[in-house]
């Protein structure tokens, strides 16, 4: 079925300016966008979006990565958008992934690698609304 999904284009690729390359991905394998801005994480933001990982020993530098610049977030639309997008993107690890995925060309590491990807369908609804509103999702 078709359904949604929620990325960010992280601080280190907007530092790098993978913004557009990323986005040409994104489009060239059929993904629709329905929502997307630039914006900064708070402390606080990260925190509460990244609640799940607060007792890994890489919270605190995950938390100051993704506040220290700004990012795109977006949501997007296809066909399994939730899987297709993670295939896309590749493994979390960059030295992991595969030839031609997202985390390949454009992530230097596990700690700062490129992009967001929701891994289900109620997290990508969560994730989406805690940075559009129900206006600004098209
Ligand atoms: P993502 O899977 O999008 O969301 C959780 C993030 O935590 C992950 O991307 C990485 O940016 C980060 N992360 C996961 N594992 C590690 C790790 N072992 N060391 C540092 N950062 C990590």
């Amino acid at each position: 079925a078709t359904n949604r999904t929620f990325t960010m284009l992280k601080p280190d690729s907007v530092e790098k300016g993978y913004i557009g390359a990323i986005l040409e991905k994104i489009n060239a394998a059929g993904f629709k966008i329905v929502a997307m801005k630039m914006t900064q994480m708070t402390t606080a933001d990260a925190e509460t979006f990244y609640a799940v990982h607060n007792e890994r020993p890489f919270f605190g530098e995950l938390v100051e990565y993704m506040t220290r610049g700004p990012i795109v977030a977006a949501i997007l639309e296809k066909e399994n958008a939730v899987e297709d997008f993670r295939a896309l993107i590749g493994a979390t690890n960059p030295a992991d992934a595969a030839e031609g995925t997202i985390r390949k060309l454009y992530a230097a590491s596990m700690g700062e690698n490129a992009v967001h990807g929701s891994d289900s369908d109620e997290n990508a609804a969560i994730e989406g609304f805690f940075h559009f509103s129900g206006r600004e999702q098209f």
